[in-house]
């Protein structure tokens, strides 16, 4: 839009110089003054070929190429003079000019310049000279996109003449608020004020108050403006254009009374404008461009929308705007662009907005619209975008929706759509155009038979995902290649039946997501063939019981997770990242040649038969120096041996889950160098002896050491290093989990006495569980250090002397469990410190004394207190004696005080829900099978594209 508007302004002026030369006799005219002013001008900057990095279709040449002493400087390129001979115009935009502006500078003696054009040279970061204040007679200037820096000088309020004014594409250029006030006071004849991408952070917007009142066009997109915009702006009587796009710190609201006028273009997107749309807008009849994209708007839209026949472009996506949306449409016969997304809107979708002829993008999605989609259409012909995903639509897919002449992209996931998508097996078919289906999270059903895609030539990607009763099938006539540009291929967590090998000819595929399926047995050599770009192949959760040949031979992401896989590990093609086979039946050694995948980055072979030893070269991977491994899950197998110590050439490695094998080692404290490790899972092998070494672990936030047979002291040394157990800082931007876009980590924790499957980890999540071994001797005292977990479990070991009282200080613990051990003495009153705590267990101990009552330590029963002969007091039914009582914590006050900071800090950054207990907020159960929502490319790429180029002020739809 910037570079609209300067061609714009570039058009105005170059036809003014043009009118203006017509009239100029063809004499010898130039002043010599003048002209030795220009060569000097010219002299102190250096030249460059130059197309501003925009028009590239403009061949680039040096205008001062031309400007020879001894010529006539009226006829150089970009001079305009006065019959005296006096230069009055000089355009030198995009000329490659570079070097700085300086005040002594011979421009400022050509004072009769009335137009000046710099635009799109480099003076590098030079200020804007006060001199400019000279040049009297201005009446045009441009000094846009130039690399000019620091204060706008007060002068530039001297140019009283100006009616043009472009400062625009300058950061860091500032203005302070007096020379801006100055400046709108003073320049009573302007009409075009161009200051976009400047820096206005000083100027108070009540300023805009004094502008002029002939002004027509106001550009002030990414000026950094804070504060309330003045309304009374809106209603200056000449005013067309008006931009105040991407200042997000920008208050203000529409006029709600007597707003007419010639407003043509109004964007206000990306600001924090609020209030109602109001009905006053229907006056704007000449309005073509209505932008209040990204703001705070509320309330329900105004019927008097569809008095705004001119309008082209109307998007009033990701506001708050709720209620009906006006069936008033009809009129607006040259929308071409209209964007409804993200607000909260529940009514039926408009059908009058379905009969509009210039229509080319349509975009209802991410609301709450119900109903069907409209039954008979007249408009749309033009239609190349249709975006209604993530609404309540249902019913069916009406025969339409697929002749559609001009249609690239159709968006329709999650909805309530149903029955069968007979129309794209229709006979009057006409997606020639389509490049993107998605009708993905829907119920619809039947099945598709592969041969009647053939007419969809040009798509490129298709989902139907999660539509359980729908099904894909070959026809008989074999394998023609019925998509031959598809590139993306998402037929998840439906009622798919075979591999699709009639695919084997799209030679483009790169993603292919069948999960969650119904293939059953082999995938033959021959059905694997083709596929030279594949990238990602998603089979998990299928009932293949071998794989003869893997597909792709480029491959990065294989997962076949939840299968039936039997057999000695498929295998995989050089190129591979992601190897992911757990949950299947295989059977054999791991074979050491999978170490010679340079890219493995996740190795997940969890819950299968796999036996023998871990091969010891990992950390050697292809000779690499540098071993990706983020993942190695070996979990549930029948592995055995120790764990070879190259793994601690694994620099990246951040889970490392051996549990569930029989693997017989003692303690890899040497993984302890691996700055990168935070979960570290050896539970249920054969672990012995003392845990001893030097400790670092300076990431861990989950080590699982439970069921095995780990003898002597818990080391206190072991806690001083969990630095990322302390002081965790919660990110408010919402949830994060270990892994990345593809691949998330899961693993198994034992909370309240049973096993939990996560299957995410959230990155604030921590657990030292120690369980069932033969630990003895005291809890260290060091534990109490670490502010940040969550849970705590020291069960089943032998573990003698006090409860520690720095218990009381794991402000975030929500999960402790210290039963079955041979702990003494009194429950320390500071546990009841512990706010968050809803899950305690201190049964079968040797526990004595009164149970503490504070807080909400009321709230746990018997259970967890239970086997403890000594202990007394609710909930257990043994009554404490007098000398029993409660006794107040020991004077921790200091201690206290500091705890309930902590946690009141926690709880502010946890959220709602996070905070009412562990289930709600660090734990995403896995239930039956899970939905795999699994997309390398994420949704909708192309709505936020589009806003990225809105947010960066050049919006070209
Ligand atoms: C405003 O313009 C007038 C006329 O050019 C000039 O005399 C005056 O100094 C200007 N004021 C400021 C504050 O620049
Ligand atoms: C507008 O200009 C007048 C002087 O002409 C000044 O007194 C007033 O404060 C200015 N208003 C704003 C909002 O800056
Ligand atoms: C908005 O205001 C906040 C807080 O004053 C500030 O940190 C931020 O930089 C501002 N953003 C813009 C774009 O002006
Ligand atoms: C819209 O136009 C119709 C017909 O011209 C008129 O009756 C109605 O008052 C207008 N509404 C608004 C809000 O301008």
């Amino acid at each position: 839009m910037v570079y609209l508007i300067l061609t714009f302004l570039l058009g105005f002026f170059n036809s003014s110089l043009l009118s203006l030369s017509l009239v100029l006799p063809p004499t010898h005219l130039c002043r010599p003054e003048q002209s030795s002013a220009l060569l000097n001008f010219k002299s102190n900057l250096s030249a460059s070929i130059s197309n501003c990095g925009r028009e590239l279709h403009v061949p680039s040449f040096r205008k001062t190429d031309s400007w020879d002493e001894g010529t006539d400087c009226c006829k150089w390129e970009g001079v305009v003079c006065n019959k005296k001979g006096n230069v009055i115009g000089l355009d030198l935009s995009c000329s490659g000019l570079s070097g700085s502006l300086l005040s002594n500078s011979s421009l400022f003696s050509l004072q009769n310049l009335r137009w000046l054009n710099l635009a799109g040279n480099y003076f590098g970061n030079s200020e804007i000279p006060s001199e400019f204040g000279k040049l009297r007679s201005l009446t045009y200037l441009n000094l846009s996109d130039t690399g000019l820096t620091g204060l706008v000088p007060p002068e530039i309020s001297l140019l009283s003449e100006l009616v043009s004014l472009d400062l625009g594409q300058n950061y860091p250029l500032l203005f302070r608020n007096h020379d801006f006030n100055m400046l709108v006071q003073n320049l009573t004849k302007l009409e075009i004020m161009v200051l976009d991408g400047m820096n206005l952070s000083l100027v108070v917007p009540y300023s805009f108050l004094n502008l002029t009142i002939s002004l027509k066009h106001l550009s002030l997109s990414h000026c950094y403006l804070q504060g309330n915009f003045p309304t009374q702006v809106f209603h200056l009587p000449y005013l067309q254009n008006i931009f105040l796009c991407s200042n997000p710190n920008l208050t203000g609201y529409l006029p709600e009374t007597n707003w007419s006028g010639p407003l043509r273009l109004l964007d206000v997107s990306g600001t924090s404008f609020s209030k109602g749309l109001p009905d006053s807008i229907g006056n704007l009849k000449h309005l073509k461009t209505l932008n209040l994209d990204s703001c705070v708007f509320m309330g329900s839209i105004p019927s008097a929308l569809g008095n705004l026949t001119k309008i082209t472009f109307l998007d009033i996506s990701g506001n708050m705007l709720q209620g009906q949306i006006p069936d008033v449409f009809g009129n607006l016969k040259v929308l071409s662009f209209m964007d409804f997304s993200s607000n909260n809107f529940s009514s039926v979708l408009p059908s009058s907005a379905f009969n509009l002829t210039s229509l080319t993008f349509m975009d209802f999605s991410s609301n709450f619209l119900q109903g069907t989609l409209p039954n008979n259409i007249s408009g749309l012909s033009y239609l190349r975008k249709l975006h209604l995903y993530a609404n309540l639509l249902s019913g069916g897919v009406p025969g339409w929706l697929f002749s559609l002449p001009s249609l690239e992209y159709l968006d329709l996931h999650s909805n309530k759509l149903n029955g069968p998508i007979d129309p794209i097996q229709e006979p009057n078919f006409v997606l020639l155009n389509l490049t993107s289906l998605d009708l993905s999270f829907n119920n619809l059903s039947g099945n598709i038979k592969s041969c009647m895609l053939v007419k969809l030539r040009n798509l490129s990607s298709l989902d139907l995902s999660h539509n359980s009763f729908l099904s894909l099938t070959s026809c008989n006539n074999g394998a023609n290649s019925t998509l031959p540009m598809i590139i993306e291929f998402h037929f998840s967590s439906c009622n798919m039946q075979r591999f699709p090998n009639f695919l084997n000819a799209s030679k483009y595929l790169q993603v292919i997501d069948l999960s969650n399926n119904q293939i059953h047995g082999s995938i033959t050599k021959w059905e694997a063939e083709g596929w030279e770009n594949l990238v990602t192949l998603n089979l998990s959760m299928n009932f293949l019981t071998s794989v003869e040949q893997i597909p792709g031979k480029h491959l990065f992401v294989l997962d076949l997770r939840s299968n039936s896989l039997q057999g000695p590990l498929p295998t995989p093609p050089q190129n591979l990242s992601y190897l992911l086979i757990s949950n299947n039946e295989l059977v054999g050694e791991i074979p050491s040649k999978i170490c010679n995948l340079s890219f493995l980055s996740v190795l997940d072979l969890s819950k299968n038969k796999l036996g023998g030893t871990i091969p010891d070269c990992f950390g050697t991977f292809g000779d690499q120096l540098y071993v990706i491994l983020r993942t190695l899950n070996l979990n549930g197998n029948q592995l055995e041996g120790s764990i070879p110590q190259s793994l601690k050439n694994c620099y990246n490695l951040e889970v490392l889950d051996l549990g569930n094998n029989n693997i017989n080692d003692t303690f890899p404290y040497w993984l302890g160098t691996l700055t990168n490790l935070e979960v570290l899972v050896l539970r249920s092998n054969r672990f012995h002896g003392d845990i001893q070494g030097t400790f670092s672990f300076s990431s861990l936030q989950m080590i699982d050491l439970s069921r095995n047979e780990f003898t002597g002291h818990i080391p206190p040394e072991l806690f001083e290093n969990l630095n990322s157990m302390k002081d965790i800082q919660v990110d408010k931007s919402g949830p994060e989990y270990i892994g990345g876009d593809y691949y998330q980590d899961s693993v198994t924790v034992t909370m309240k006495g049973s096993d939990f499957e996560l299957a995410r980890i959230l990155t604030i999540f921590t657990i030292i569980d120690f369980s069932s071994n033969r630990f003895k001797g005291p809890i260290p005292k060091a534990i109490g250090e670490l502010n940040s977990l969550i849970v705590l479990n020291f069960s089943h070991n032998s573990l003698t002397g006090n409860i520690p009282p720095s218990l009381g200080k794991l402000a975030a613990l929500e999960s402790l469990d210290l039963s079955s051990n041979k702990l003494q003495g009194r429950i320390p009153m500071q546990l009841t410190n512990l706010t968050f705590l809803g899950a305690l267990n201190l049964s079968h101990n040797n526990l004595e004394g009164p149970i503490p009552l504070a807080n909400h330590f009321d709230t746990f029963t018997n259970d967890s207190f239970a086997g403890n002969p000594g202990l007394c007091g609710f909930p257990l039914s043994k009554t404490c004696g007098k000398d029993q009582e409660p006794k107040s914590p020991p004077s921790t006050v200091a201690d206290e005080s500091e705890i309930a900071l902590i946690w009141k800090i926690a709880a502010m950054g946890y959220g709602s829900g996070v905070v009412l207990g562990l289930s709600m907020g660090y734990i995403v159960f896995t239930t039956g099978r899970p939905r795999w929502v699994v997309k390398m490319i994420k949704r909708n790429p192309e709505k936020r594209m589009r806003r990225r180029i809105h947010r960066n002020g050049r919006r070209e739809d």
